[in-house]
């Protein structure tokens, strides 16, 4: 059984992290998911050199953080893997280890907590982080007031204020060096107010805006910044929200997300996650804002049913 199925108790799907039935990851690299030959020779070793020796990717217990250190790991980054989730965290560390030859550590730790970096620091001090990934992140459908008032500062702290934390403190280190990289997880609901996502997008927001800032001011320090616009992509976090599938916004695969995440990086300041969400995102802001909003209520009324409640 896959990471994907192991961690959100589904059956298995053509979007999992790594399929069904089990393969073990040497082999699984030889059957289609390995990075092409071409970008291996000449972006591979590149990459490893201008973010590595070592990335740091927050929320990698599963879902796009855990594709993110598989992919990482293909490019022969070492990883620190940061989540709640010890067991899960040792378990992928070691089998991407064996898969790629790397090293790999677990860091358990609590984003949502003002000592965070306390629960990373031992882990990480002794080691060049050259890549930051703020994936970690809470996404919760439903009316604003039905959310308790603790969760959704909670939400806060793991969404936007590690994402500031860490940035603060790993990119200082980096702008010394004279290189690095962030990639922040920021969505397309990051750009317009979602209705029954609007604590979820306000957090998403403040992510992409601090990346394509820092973006700029970054980019003389040698430091590359990505705001990524993820997609609806296929993982147990959007899954527990019991999405209805709908042909009008596909749900993708972490694979492809993480792997235009990873192109995108050095690139520009933020990125969407393909030319039909890209497109989307482009009709919306020709909208007046007011209309925007309504669409964006309406198509979450479709994939999230009574979960919206019943009143725009
Ligand atoms: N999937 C999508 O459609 C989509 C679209 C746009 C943007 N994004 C963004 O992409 C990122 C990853 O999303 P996902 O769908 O892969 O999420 P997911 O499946 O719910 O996984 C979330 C990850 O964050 C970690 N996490 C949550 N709270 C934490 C905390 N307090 N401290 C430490 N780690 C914590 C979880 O690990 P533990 O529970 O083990 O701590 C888990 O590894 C998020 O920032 C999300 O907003 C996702």
């Amino acid at each position: 059984m896959g990471y994907y199925e192991r961690f959100s108790n589904r059956d298995s799907t053509p979007h999992s992290l790594f399929p069904t039935p089990y393969l073990p990851l040497d082999k699984k690299i030889s059957i289609g998911y390995a990075l092409p030959v071409t970008e291996r020779l000449s972006r591979g070793g590149a990459f490893a050199q201008k973010y590595g020796p070592w990335a740091l990717v927050t929320g990698a217990s599963r879902g796009l953080g855990a594709e993110f250190a598989r992919q990482l790991a293909e490019r022969g980054l070492n990883l620190v893997l940061a989540a709640r989730s010890g067991s899960q965290l040792e378990r992928l560390a070691a089998d991407l280890a064996r898969a790629y030859g790397i090293t790999a550590r677990a860091a358990v730790v609590d984003l949502s907590r003002a000592d965070l970096l306390n629960a990373l620091r031992p882990v990480t001090d002794s080691l060049e982080v050259g890549l930051l990934v703020n994936n970690a992140g809470l996404s919760t459908v439903g009316p604003f007031l039905a959310q308790d008032a603790d969760y959704l500062l909670g939400q806060l702290h793991t969404n936007a204020r590690a994402a500031l934390v860490l940035t603060r403190h790993y990119g200082s280190l980096m702008a010394a060096r004279g290189r690095g990289g962030v990639i922040f997880l920021a969505s397309g609901s990051a750009l317009h107010g979602t209705p029954w996502s609007a604590h979820y997008c306000g957090t998403k927001a403040y992510n992409l805006m601090l990346a394509e800032a820092l973006w700029a001011e970054w980019r003389p320090l040698g430091v590359d910044v990505l705001g990524f616009m993820a997609g609806l992509t296929r993982t147990p976090g959007v899954e527990a929200n019991h999405l209805k599938p709908s042909r009008l916004v596909p749900l993708g695969s972490p694979e492809r997300a993480v792997r235009r995440a990873l192109k995108a990086l050095g690139r520009a300041p933020s990125a969407s996650d393909g030319l039909r969400n890209h497109l989307g995102y482009a009709a919306l802001g020709l909208m007046p804002r007011s209309l925007a909003t309504r669409v964006l209520g309406r198509s979450m009324r479709v994939m999230f049913g009574s979960r919206v409640g019943s009143r725009e």
